[in-house]
């Protein structure tokens, strides 16, 4: 697509694909400029338009997924500009306006904006080399992009207070264990591990995979009456598709389902 600051490719061998994102300024450890969260949600929207495509996994390098939000970008801003040019919500929101499910892969520094961005994700693969942290505290300021408010739902307030207050970066051992990433893998293992995940999904019938992420994700807005409520008109409304029939169907006959996304 002649981007400037990203990779794009397509994995996989069934009729649904992975897209594949690869952030990639490699001098700047994928800081998270406007140029590049323009291309990261561009690209975002066309493969959740793409018919072809059934989840999409985002990368960095193996020294850094992104060490934050560009500060060079951000130094000059005074608060009108900020506010004016709805900074934050005008480009990086898209990530979480996609419908199918969008896998990080982790390796090296995920700091500031790099850190939120891999929170808005549905899934985390990390590599054992992967460090977490908001450190926008040490800079004058506050994550911006969400960590004050994701953070604590994934981790809970005493890990983010601890995160958010102090700058501490944690590693990927910690970040499992509270709750942060999926996953963790050794590194050279990373992208074998990211994509044998998006294979997973790619394989299952995409309306259930897409209302299953829309269904979890109403998990962070509702009270939960309503949001049993949601799931159950989910679920009944997925007795109107084929693959349901085909899926329940092949279990009972014990072979494999050939899902047809309808
Ligand atoms: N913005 C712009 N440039 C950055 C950057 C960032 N967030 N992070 C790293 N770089 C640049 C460095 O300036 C450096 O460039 P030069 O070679 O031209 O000097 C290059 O990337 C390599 O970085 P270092 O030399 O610092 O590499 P290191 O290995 O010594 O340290 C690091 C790595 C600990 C990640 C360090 O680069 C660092 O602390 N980066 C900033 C992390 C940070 O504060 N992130 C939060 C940003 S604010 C934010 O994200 C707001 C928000 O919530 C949306």
């Amino acid at each position: 697509m002649g981007y400037e600051t990203i990779l794009t490719a397509e994995h996989g061998d069934g009729p649904l694909k992975a897209g594949v994102v690869t952030l990639n300024r490699p001098t700047q450890l994928n800081a998270l400029s406007d140029t590049l969260m323009n291309e990261l949600g561009d690209a975002l929207r066309r493969y959740d338009a793409d018919d072809g495509i059934g989840c999409v996994v985002v990368t960095g390098s193996q020294k850094a997924f992104a060490a934050g939000a560009d500060i060079s970008e951000m130094a000059e801003f005074d608060y009108v500009q900020a506010y004016r040019e709805d900074f934050i919500s005008r480009n990086w929101e898209i990530v979480t306006t996609v419908r199918k499910p969008v896998i990080a892969a982790v390796a090296g520094f995920a700091l500031g904006g790099g850190c939120e961005l891999a929170m808005m994700c549905d899934l985390v693969v990390a590599a054992e080399t992967a460090k977490f942290g908001q450190p926008e505290i040490r800079l004058g300021v506050i994550p911006g992009a969400g960590g004050t408010q994701r953070l604590p739902r994934a981790v809970g307030k005493a890990k983010a207070m601890d995160m958010v207050l102090t700058a501490r970066l944690i590693d990927a051992a910690e970040a499992e264990r509270i709750g942060l990433v999926s996953r963790v893998v050794p590194a050279e293992r990373l992208m074998d591990e990211a994509l044998a995940v998006a294979d997973q999904i790619c394989r299952l019938s995409l309306p259930s995979i897409m209302l299953a992420k829309e269904c979890v994700e109403r998990a962070y807005e509702t009270p939960l009456a309503e949001g049993i409520r949601f799931e159950r008109r989910i679920f009944h409304s997925l007795f109107g598709t084929g693959d349901q029939r085909e899926g329940m169907a092949a279990f009972l006959e014990k072979r494999a389902p050939v899902f047809r996304h309808e």
